[in-house]
This record gives C-alpha cells, sequence and structure tokens, in this order.
C-alpha cells in the first residue's frame, strides 16, 4: 500500500525545463539515454557524484582510474588521455567531472559536432591551465581538421596553426600547458585508428546492475528530498534499462505522480502505478519496444526477419529501431540478431504473454 499525505503540503513548483537542441534524430521519449532535455542545472549537478567515492557501480573502471590518479598525483603530472565508450546515460560526463574534481583541476565540456570550424577547437586548446581536463562528447564525430589539430596536441602539447593558404602558407607552433583530453563515444569502432591510438586509457562502461541502479535512485531521492522505499526504488530501477539517466528521470516522473496524488512515501505500488502510466512497463520496455517485438511475432511467427522488414511493418525508421530500441532488448535476451535477421526469444514471448506457434 502506498502511504498518504498526511497534511496537504505545497510543493514549491520546479521551473519548466528547457529543451536543449539535440544531436542526431532519435525522438524525444522517457526511456531515451540521450539527453534530450536538460532540467535546471542546479538540479542535475546536485544530482552527479561529486567523488569517485560517491559514484556507484562500474567497479573495474573505478579501480583503474583511481591507479591512475594516485599515480599521476605522485608524479604531479596531468592524466594520461582517456577514451570512455558505451551506451549513452551511463556517466560518461560525470565521470569527467570527477577526475577533475579528483585531480583539483578544471574541466571543459564540449561536443564533437560544436568543433566545426578549427578556431572552435584552438580557441579551447588555447584556453586552457596546466592539467586541466578537456572532454569532448561524441569524438567520433569529430571532422578531419579539428583531429588533426588534435594529434600534436595530445602527443606534444603543440598547437600547429596553419597561417596563410597554398605555397605561401606556414605552420606556426604554439606550446599548450600539459592537458587531459576525455573522449566519450557511443561508437568506438567509429574512431579512426590515429585517434584511439594517442589515448593512454581506453575504457568501456556497462549497463548497470539493478542493486546498483536502485542505491543510485535511492541517493538521487535524498538528495531531492523524496521519500521511498527500498522496493520502490528497486521497481524504478528495473524499469530504468541499466541506465542511470533514465533510473534518474523516472524518479523525476514517480515523484510528480505522488506529488499530485498526495502520498508522502514512494513505495513499490505507488511506483509500478506511475510508471504504467507513463507506459513504461515492469521491465522497462516502452510501447515501441513492444510494437517491434509483437510484430516481429504476429507477421514475422518470431523471426528470423531482416531490419527492414521490421521497420515497414512497424513504420519505425530502422536506424531507430536499430540504435535506439534493439541495443537494450538484446541486453537482455529478447531479441537476438541472426546472419538471417532479427529472432525473438522465448522470454520476449513469455513477458509478453504469448506463446509460440
Ligand atoms: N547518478 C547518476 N549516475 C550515478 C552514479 N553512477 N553513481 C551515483 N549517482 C549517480
Amino acid at each position: 500500500m502506498a502511504i498518504k499525505r498526511s497534511s496537504k503540503e505545497t510543493q514549491t513548483s520546479r521551473k519548466k525545463p528547457t529543451t536543449q537542441s539535440s544531436a542526431g534524430n532519435s525522438e524525444e521519449r522517457l526511456l531515451s539515454a540521450k539527453v534530450t532535455t536538460q532540467e535546471p542545472e542546479s538540479n542535475e549537478d546536485s544530482i552527479r557524484p561529486q567523488k569517485l567515492t560517491d559514484y556507484i557501480g562500474q567497479k573495474e573502471l573505478k579501480k583503474i582510474l583511481n591507479i591512475a590518479i594516485a599515480a599521476a598525483k605522485g608524479r604531479q603530472e596531468s592524466l594520461d588521455h582517456l577514451l570512455l565508450y558505451g551506451p549513452p546515460g551511463l556517466g560518461k560526463t560525470t565521470m569527467s567531472l570527477i577526475l577533475a574534481s579528483e585531480m583539483g583541476v578544471n574541466c571543459k565540456i564540449t561536443a564533437a559536432p560544436a568543433l566545426e570550424r578549427p578556431r572552435d577547437i584552438t580557441g579551447l586548446l588555447i584556453g586552457l591551465k596546466p592539467g586541466d581536463i578537456l572532454f569532448i562528447d561524441e569524438i567520433h564525430r569529430l571532422n578531419r581538421m579539428a583531429e588533426e589539430l588534435l594529434y600534436p596536441a595530445m602527443e606534444d602539447c603543440r598547437l600547429d596553426i596553419t597561417i596563410g593558404k597554398g605555397q605561401s602558407a606556414k605552420i606556426r607552433s604554439i606550446p599548450l600547458p600539459p592537458f587531459t583530453l576525455v573522449g566519450a563515444t557511443t561508437k568506438v569502432g567509429s574512431l579512426t585508428s590515429p585517434l584511439r591510438d594517442r589515448f593512454g586509457l581506453i575504457q568501456r562502461l556497462r549497463f548497470y546492475e539493478i542493486d546498483e541502479l536502485t542505491l543510485i535512485v535511492k541517493r538521487t531521492a535524498a538528495i531531492l528530498g523524496v521519500a521511498i522505499t527500498e522496493t520502490g526504488a528497486e521497481e524504478v530501477a528495473r524499469r530504468s534499462r541499466g541506465t542511470p539517466r533514465i533510473a534518474n528521470r523516472l524518479l523525476k516522473r514517480v515523484r510528480d505522480y505522488s506529488q499530485v496524488k498526495q502520498f508522502d512515501t514512494i513505495d513499490q505500488a505507488l511506483a509500478a502505478e506511475a510508471l504504467d502510466i507513463f507506459n513504461v512497463d515492469a521491465r522497462g520496455l516502452d510501447w515501441t519496444d513492444r510494437l517491434v517485438l509483437n510484430t516481429t511475432i504476429e507477421q514475422f511467427n518470431g523471426g528470423p526477419v531482416g531490419l527492414e522488414a521490421i521497420a515497414a511493418a512497424t513504420g519505425e525508421d530502422a536506424k531507430t529501431i536499430e540504435e535506439v530500441y534493439e541495443p537494450y532488448l538484446l541486453q537482455i535476451g529478447y531479441l537476438n540478431r541472426t546472419h538471417r535477421g532479427r529472432v525473438v526469444t522465448q522470454a520476449a514471448y513469455e513477458h509478453l504473454g504469448k506463446t509460440k506457434l
């Protein structure tokens, strides 16, 4: 049973989120791991862990980074360049900010699509102070010119600027302070090898376990001043697709629901009720995930069937199915990719309450 609020309290209303222009063409949805809307900055910042000890999950990565931090501090050097890869929403930016805080330096944050012209990247590099971290998101999308400016910067702390054009062009080298480049990507295979080879550390972020996400939900709830039971937090965690960004977003929607319904504690029943209304089912699938699975079952007998055929039958874009919906369905074993096409698994049939004919 959900616990009803005893008295009618009023809460200060939240500022309306402002829309941030998002790269790519994936539509906004509650379960998207991409940053599609920006909560008020202070809110987001207060949720982010500030130190490595506050960061939940990614045990292996933390172990490696702890060693790198201690060694760099011991030598009074900057950290080696670091490439973080893995699905969106798993904490690459957060990790970069934590590294800066642990090293006592600044972190400048940018994304490759914002580095279109030479002066975009040269401006950033020239403004760096010794030891600073430069975080470049979606680094696989850097253009060639920006990438070539980064090579000597990463290797020799040198910025090579071309002055003039054609035969009279000259290269001027500007010394840079030692700095750390943290690159983040969801597509490590799309990086050129010269760029990849210039990172001293290449680390993958993994999907989070339910118990880790439960801890994250409880931590965020405490920061937001929201009362939630252990099983309430677990219910949110189970529906979060292994992704902290989604867990925190779902928690906020459950908080809205509990506020409007005047409950003062979120328990499992209330969390489930709220997330059902938002069409996020017990395993974190939304309407389109279920459409993809149901269509494959009903029209193609569960597969094997090609991606294009699923796209045509569902009316969804093939790239969106592949990049937005499939990764999680593959991760939880509801879908298999074979050389003959996609196949819906027995586990998915059971989840959807269907029997294989
Ligand atoms: N909030 C988002 N990701 C987190 C993490 N990994 N640990 C703690 N809080 C978080």
